[in-house]
């Protein structure tokens, strides 16, 4: 990898870079479209990184397709594929722990405790193999965007974190690899997620925050296969979960739920 972002940089391009776990789709493949926009070179990462699982089952079942996500990855116009095995990425290297501030105590940070600093740890060491001057991350995942943002500011780190919007299926469902596990009856019922949210953001700012979240859980008890892990409305930036509105013109629904065998997460910006 060290090879061709030396020659990169010696052709005087800017290094566009998409970290992903593989089982590539519409929306990773989005990234890498923005990237390709704004960059001569773009990179991209398949590595499923074993410290931000907390649950072996779910490791052990991620989907994993580097042939058919090469393909993708060519197609969508990525110039080089860094697919590093976990003894290459791991070498010489002890994780560190990092200070993750409030960001870590709400939503995903409790529910899936140590996945943080797993993520944390593997970006560094993609950034450190990479060196990317941007890099493209999804709002899909929310709280790690906001983390990887801070972090990246906290520790100096030379590269810009670039927002790119959740890609959704034509029903609503944020696009993931883990729906490849769904079943077609799940499948179904997990469009309550978004539903949710967009309930979520009709309500916004006309009624309590506790009011919107009453509603919310009403419509999630029609699919009692949806087994809720959370539901809140936070605050946009700093994910602190709102009492209420207050003064700001935009806040953050979250949700997380199983359906079937899957944990499927979402959430949708609320806008006065
Ligand atoms: P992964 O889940 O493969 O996601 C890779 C990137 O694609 C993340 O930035 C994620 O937010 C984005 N993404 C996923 N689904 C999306 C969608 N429907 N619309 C837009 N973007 C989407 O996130 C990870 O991998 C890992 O934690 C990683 C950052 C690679 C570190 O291991």
């Amino acid at each position: 990898m060290a090879g061709w972002t030396a020659q990169a940089r010696r052709n005087g391009h800017t290094i566009g870079f998409v970290p992903t776990m593989g089982a590539l789709h519409e929306g990773h493949l989005d990234l890498v479209r923005r990237a390709k926009a704004a960059h001569a070179e773009v990179a991209c990462s398949i590595f499923v990184n074993p410290l931000q699982f907390n649950n072996i089952e779910d490791l052990k079942h991620y989907p994993r397709q580097l042939d058919e996500d090469r393909a993708l990855l060519h197609e969508a116009g990525c110039d080089v594929l860094f697919a590093p095995e976990k003894e290459a990425i791991f070498a010489d290297f002890t994780p560190r722990t990092y200070d993750l501030g409030v960001l870590n105590d709400h939503w995903e940070g409790p529910s899936r405790p140590g996945h943080f600093q797993g993520v944390v740890n593997v970006v560094e060491r993609l950034f450190h193999y990479v060196r990317p001057d941007e890099a493209f991350f999804g709002e899909k995942d929310r709280q790690q965007l906001a983390l990887l943002r801070h972090i990246a500011r906290q520790e100096l780190w030379p590269v810009r974190v670039t927002p790119c919007p959740t890609v959704r299926a034509a029903d609503g469902l944020a696009l993931s690899s883990r729906n490849a596990r769904l079943d077609a009856g799940q499948r179904r019922e997990a469009t309550i997620l978004y539903k949710s949210l967009q309930r979520a953001a009709e309500l916004a700012f006309r009624v309590p925050v506790a009011t919107v979240e009453e509603a919310v859980r009403s419509i999630l008890a029609q699919e009692p296969n949806v087994m809720l892990d959370y539901f809140g409305i936070a605050d946009h930036d700093s994910l602190i979960p709102l009492q209420d509105w207050g003064e700001q013109d935009k806040a953050v629904a979250l949700i997380a739920a199983q359906v079937g065998p899957v944990r499927l997460i979402d959430n949708l910006t609320l806008a006065r």
